[in-house]
């Protein structure tokens, strides 16, 4: 039977991913405290539905840095797509653009940035991670550039990895076959063999560069003409430096509850951050999104969109493209209509009032 909402595709996606796959995919770090709160807020927040509004006729896009998108979800970036299905990515990018929305691609990608693209039939996003080796790091942002990608986002929460307890107990590690394809120029596509733990800790310990600065945000923006996002932010004052480091955005985010765990649910940093940014530039928001509801809360809050992690991934192993084309539709169709019961008949009609 065909799955009627998102948790529902993550009970399918289960039973039809190897345990390691699926630890990996769903698991937080530690406890888990934040990974749960990021659902439970939105489980607290009420909406105070207006009525007598005329809603018979509604549209439900939006504008996100210059780009019309169908509806204000958009695909959240997540590694290593093939383990979820053959077509990993490439399929993911179709259902994006089949949904009419932009999907931002991880660097830790099982395929490269130009196969992407390439099957893309939306606009992409490229996800940066800062690697020691800034000569690699940069290779990434001309491929991205040259691939056609719109913005960059630097993801800013990993400056060392979390503790997921799964991917430890698991010693996980990428299947045969699949690699991190994105690196292979740079010869760093592979996790440490032969390490007790999870494999990608140990990966990105050697890897990536646990010294980053708001310096580094300078000079990533002065290498390239993109659009910088700052993703992984929950205090207002970041959200202050950022604007002031020439963020174009910034992304409410606390990796899904993957990294520090006891960061807020991502719900409750929200209005800080937006009070801080006043405007300046658009605030997004990821973390537990996994109903129509969800979304309209998160822009009540004054975010202009938000990201879905998990679900996509669930649809992947579901079903392929068409699996995660399904979420996104699902999510869209559950949106319209709370946008409606809300009395909405626009996404800028949505606004502080409903949840008071
Ligand atoms: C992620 N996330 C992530 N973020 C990022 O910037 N680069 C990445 O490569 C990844 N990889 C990744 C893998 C997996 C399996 C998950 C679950 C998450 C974090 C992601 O972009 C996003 O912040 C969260 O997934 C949002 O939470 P939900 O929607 O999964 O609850
Ligand atoms: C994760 C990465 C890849 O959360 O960001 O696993």
């Amino acid at each position: 039977m065909d799955p009627v909402n998102l948790v529902e595709y993550e009970e399918l996606a289960r039973g039809k991913l190897a345990r390691e796959a699926y630890d990996y995919y769903a698991g937080g770090a530690n406890d888990e405290i934040t990974l749960r709160a990021n659902r439970e807020a939105y489980g607290r927040l009420p909406l105070y539905h207006r009525v007598l509004r005329d809603v018979a006729a509604r549209d439900t896009s939006v504008e996100l840095l210059g780009e019309r998108i169908s509806f204000p979800v958009m695909v959240a970036p997540t590694a290593f797509h093939r383990m979820a299905c053959d077509e990993g990515e490439c399929a993911t990018a179709r259902a994006a653009g089949r949904a009419g929305t932009i999907m931002v691609m991880s660097t830790l990608a099982t395929t490269v940035i130009e196969e992407v693209t390439a099957a893309a039939t939306g606009p992409t996003w490229f996800q940066l991670y800062i690697y020691k080796d800034r000569g690699a790091t940069l290779d990434l942002v001309r491929r991205a550039e040259a691939a056609g990608c719109r913005a960059l986002v630097l993801t800013v929460d990993t400056a060392v990895w979390g503790r997921r307890e799964a991917d430890v107990r698991n010693n996980f590690t990428l299947p045969d076959g699949l690699t991190v394809a994105n690196l292979a120029a740079h010869a760093k596509q592979n996790f440490p063999h032969g390490l007790a733990g999870s494999g990608l800790a140990a990966y990105a310990a050697a890897m990536l560069d646990a010294s980053l600065t708001w310096k580094d945000l300078e000079w990533l923006r002065g290498q390239t003409k993109l659009p910088v996002v700052l993703k992984g932010v929950v205090h207002p004052d970041d959200a202050r430096a950022a604007v002031e480091h020439g963020a174009a955005g910034v992304i409410v985010s606390n990796h899904g509850g993957r990294q520090l765990d006891s960061s807020p649910a991502t719900t409750e940093a929200l209005p800080g951050v937006v009070e801080a940014v006043a405007g300046q530039v658009p605030v997004l928001v990821d973390g537990g999104v996994r109903r129509g509801t969800d979304v309209v809360k998160a822009l009540a809050l004054g975010a202009r969109a938000v990201l879905v992690g998990r679900p996509i991934l669930w649809g992947l192993a579901a079903d392929g493209e068409d699996g995660a084309y399904r979420v996104l539709e699902l999510l869209k169709a559950e949106f319209d209509l709370a946008m409606a019961l809300c009395g909405a008949r626009t996404v800028g009609e949505i606004d502080r009032s409903l949840v008071m």
